[in-house]
C-alpha cells in the first residue's frame, strides 16, 4: 500500500547510528536520525540560527529523556521529536514523520506545529 503523502528514502540499514543523513523529501532537505536505541528522527536541515543547511551534521545525544541534535554551527539542541529549540523556545525547526516499511525507511508530510 502506497500511502499518500510518506516518501521511500533509503534502506534503514545504510543509516549510521548517531550521525544525521541528509536526504531529499517532499523537494526539502531533510535530515535523518538514527539513535543509539533504534528511534528514527526527521528534521528540517535548516538551522535558523546561522541559516545553513547543517543540521544533519550536528551531534546527536540526549538531555534527560530528550533526544537531541546539536547543530554544528552554534551548538544549540533542538528536540529530535518535535523539532523545538532547547535553548531557545521561540525557536523550532521542521519535524516530519518518519518510520520504517519493510526495510525502508520513509518520511511522512511536515508536522504541524503542537
Ligand atoms: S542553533 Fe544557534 S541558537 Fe539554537
Amino acid at each position: 500500500m502506497n500511502d499518500a503523502g510518506w516518501e521511500s528514502i533509503c534502506p534503514f540499514e545504510v543509516l549510521e547510528v548517531e550521525r544525521g543523513a541528509t536526504v531529499l523529501a517532499h523537494g526539502r532537505a531533510v535530515a535523518i536520525f538514527r539513535t543509539h536505541d533504534d528511534r528514527l528522527f526527521a528534521l528540517g536541515n535548516h538551522d535558523p540560527f546561522s541559516g545553513a543547511s547543517v543540521l544533519a551534521r550536528g551531534i546527536v545525544g540526549t538531555r534527560g529523556d530528550i533526544p537531541f541534535v546539536a547543530s554544528p554551527m552554534h551548538k544549540h539542541a533542538f528536540d529530535l521529536r518535535s523539532g523545538q529549540c532547547l535553548d531557545d523556545e521561540s525557536v523550532h525547526v521542521a519535524s516530519y514523520d518518519v518510520r520504517v516499511v519493510e526495510g525502508v525507511v520513509e518520511v511522512g508530510p511536515r508536522r504541524e506545529l503542537a
